[in-house]
């Protein structure tokens, strides 16, 4: 089974409530979603390989210790897991960034892709899949799906918000993506929406309602 890492980081738990109140305008939004992806990423990326190499400070020579070079790709999931790229790339500037465009259907609730632009070296990148929300997990998996399909071997899923219940189907159709949340809400509501959550993700970065 993945592991679940929920951040207890008080900047984490004071940013998020900023985004949650529906007071907060799709300026402000915005702002906080990316400082908390980049906040978020320090955990994301404690378990990077190091490696030690020799440099020289003004007063001595010295070894010290730098990330080696694995290879790393941010994947948001269209829309609203862009709001959590940039946090993301001014931590890991390096890093290249792939796309899975869904939507879910307001129907059937089920995600459908309609756009995957990945980097040409999928196999040889560890990936960090970037959404706010993981309500009934749909998204996640198929994004994860489309990883997978196209070679991708190591992922790790990050979202801000999470229902139970989206954490548990991850868990059981992917146990090797281990999740990452800035908070576990209570569960889902009739049309599939997290409890309390923050509404919308993509219309409240977007401004789109
Ligand atoms: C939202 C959200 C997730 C998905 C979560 O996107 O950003 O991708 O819903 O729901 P799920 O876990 O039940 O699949 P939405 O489909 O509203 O698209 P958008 O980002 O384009 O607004
Ligand atoms: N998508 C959102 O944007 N919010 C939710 O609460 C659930 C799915």
């Amino acid at each position: 089974m993945s592991e679940l890492y929920v951040m207890d980081h008080p900047l984490i738990k004071h940013k998020l409530t900023f985004i949650r109140d529906k007071n907060t305008g799709s300026k402000s939004f915005r702002e906080l979603v990316k400082e908390v992806a980049m906040l978020m990423g320090y955990e994301v990326t404690r378990n990077l390989e190091l490696e030690e190499i020799d440099i020289e400070t003004p007063v001595a020579k010295t070894k010290s210790q730098i990330i080696s070079g694995k290879k790393l790709g941010i994947v948001p999931i269209l829309r609203a897991g862009l709001g959590m790229v940039e946090g993301m790339l001014s931590l890991l500037p390096a890093a290249k960034v792939g796309h899975v465009g869904l939507y879910r259907d307001p129907d059937t609730l089920e995600p459908v892709e309609y756009y995957c632009k990945l980097p040409s070296d999928v196999e040889e990148r560890d990936f960090i899949v970037t959404d706010p929300m993981l309500a009934t997990g749909g998204s996640a998996i198929a994004a994860i799906d489309a990883l997978k399909k196209r070679g991708a071997r190591n992922i790790r899923l990050m979202c801000l918000i999470a229902a139970p219940e989206g954490v548990k189907s991850v868990q059981e159709t992917h146990p090797d993506v281990d999740i990452y949340l800035a908070g576990l809400d209570e569960k889902l509501n009739d049309h599939a929406y997290i409890v309390p959550g923050l509404g919308d993700a993509g219309d409240r970065l977007f401004g789109t309602k």
